[in-house]
């Protein structure tokens, strides 16, 4: 291969190196035995020459990476994740390098990662299984884990792009909920979507949902039953939900996140679901990953798992596709139809 094309990690499936293979490309996955790479390792990693990199959401890439990976004449970096709160483009620019990441294909399967932890929430699964496991299951009670009704309610989405329009409209048109979101753009569609959702119900003599472009988050944080994060993480959206904010919520509200931790003061939080055991919370992600803050673990109305919003098959090896293809792209000035690769995986 004329092209020498580093991952950081070991990727799902395989059509990502066969694509890099038949673009002229020799494909290094590294193999240090190791969860997390720090910036040296992946130093060690380029070398004197490397044209392109993938790399992961849980890399440094700043100006001392983006400086070697450009000495060692690379053009392109693509991070296999939608954010991209790990990169410095600045620097990345800076020394020439293009950056990448991979939307699109892992929409639906965050949505759905959001939608399960909304439900997990309301109906209390994970400690009616904890219950269950632990033999302390003596027979029906009308009073054993009772939890929260999702039709009628409200669902608030703060940040409705690709992920929050989707998660908003599962929630819509799944459990007949009202919207209310907080953008700064309009979610045209999906305005036209619960519209024409409403009609529908309405037609059916069922109650209409409805929907609401709040003028400001907090408007959604006071009104919402169900409230999904979904902003960028940035200089703007740190500590978006801080104590003050969780304060604004209802006592029974339910709070999930799969953007990223930082959104939420996690100290902050930990303390608001000690003082309302009615508050409940669904986390993909945290502020210190792979750390929780003192206490979470503790708390039965907090249902947690490890960053795992875009881990199908299926958006775990389109991640990879695009992944390589962001790489080709830019390296090699390729044009690829994507949507065509993608929906042939
Ligand atoms: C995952 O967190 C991603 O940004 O893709
Ligand atoms: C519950 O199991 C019921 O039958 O109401």
């Amino acid at each position: 291969g004329k092209y020498r094309v580093i991952s950081t990690k070991s990727m799902p499936g395989t059509r990502w190196i066969d694509l890099l293979v038949q673009q002229d490309c020799r494909v290094e996955i590294c193999t240090l035995n190791k969860t997390i790479l720090s910036v040296e390792d992946i130093i060690a990693l380029i070398g004197d020459k490397c044209d392109g990199v993938i790399g992961q959401l849980t890399e440094d890439w700043g100006d001392t990476l983006f400086s070697a990976l450009s000495k060692a004449g690379g053009k392109a970096f693509s991070n296999m994740a939608v954010g991209y709160n790990n990169v410095d483009v600045d620097a990345a620019t800076k020394y020439g390098v293009a950056v990448g990441n991979t939307p699109g294909v892992l929409t639906e399967t965050t949505a759905e990662l959001a939608a399960s932890l909304s439900l997990a929430a309301a109906r209390r699964i994970v400690e009616a299984d904890g219950f269950m496991r632990a033999g302390l299951y003596e027979g029906w009670l009308p009073h054993l884990f009772v939890g929260n009704l999702l039709k009628g309610q409200t669902v608030g989405v703060i940040g409705a792009g690709r992920i929050g329009s989707a998660y908003a409209r599962m929630m819509v048109e799944g459990f007949k909920m009202n919207l209310i979101y907080y953008d700064l753009y309009q979610a045209t569609r999906l305005e036209k979507f619960v519209t024409a959702y409403g009609q529908f119900l309405k037609a059916n003599g069922e109650q209409p949902v409805t929907w609401k472009r709040a003028s400001s988050m907090d408007e959604v944080l006071q009104e919402a039953d169900v409230i999904s994060l979904h902003p960028i993480l940035d200089k703007t959206t740190y500590h978006l939900v801080n104590k003050e904010r969780l304060s604004m919520m209802k006592k029974e509200a339910i709070l999930v996140n799969c953007s990223r931790g930082p959104v939420v003061d996690e100290v902050a939080l930990v303390e608001h679901l000690r003082e309302n055991p009615m508050f409940r919370v669904g986390l993909d992600v945290f502020e210190d990953e792979p750390y929780m803050k003192p206490g979470l673990a503790d708390m039965k109305n907090a249902v947690v798992v490890p960053h795992i919003a875009s881990a199908s098959k299926w958006t775990r090896e389109g991640m990879a596709t695009l992944a390589a293809l962001n790489v080709l792209v830019d390296m090699r000035s390729l044009h690829i139809n994507f949507f065509i690769i993608l929906h042939s995986i």
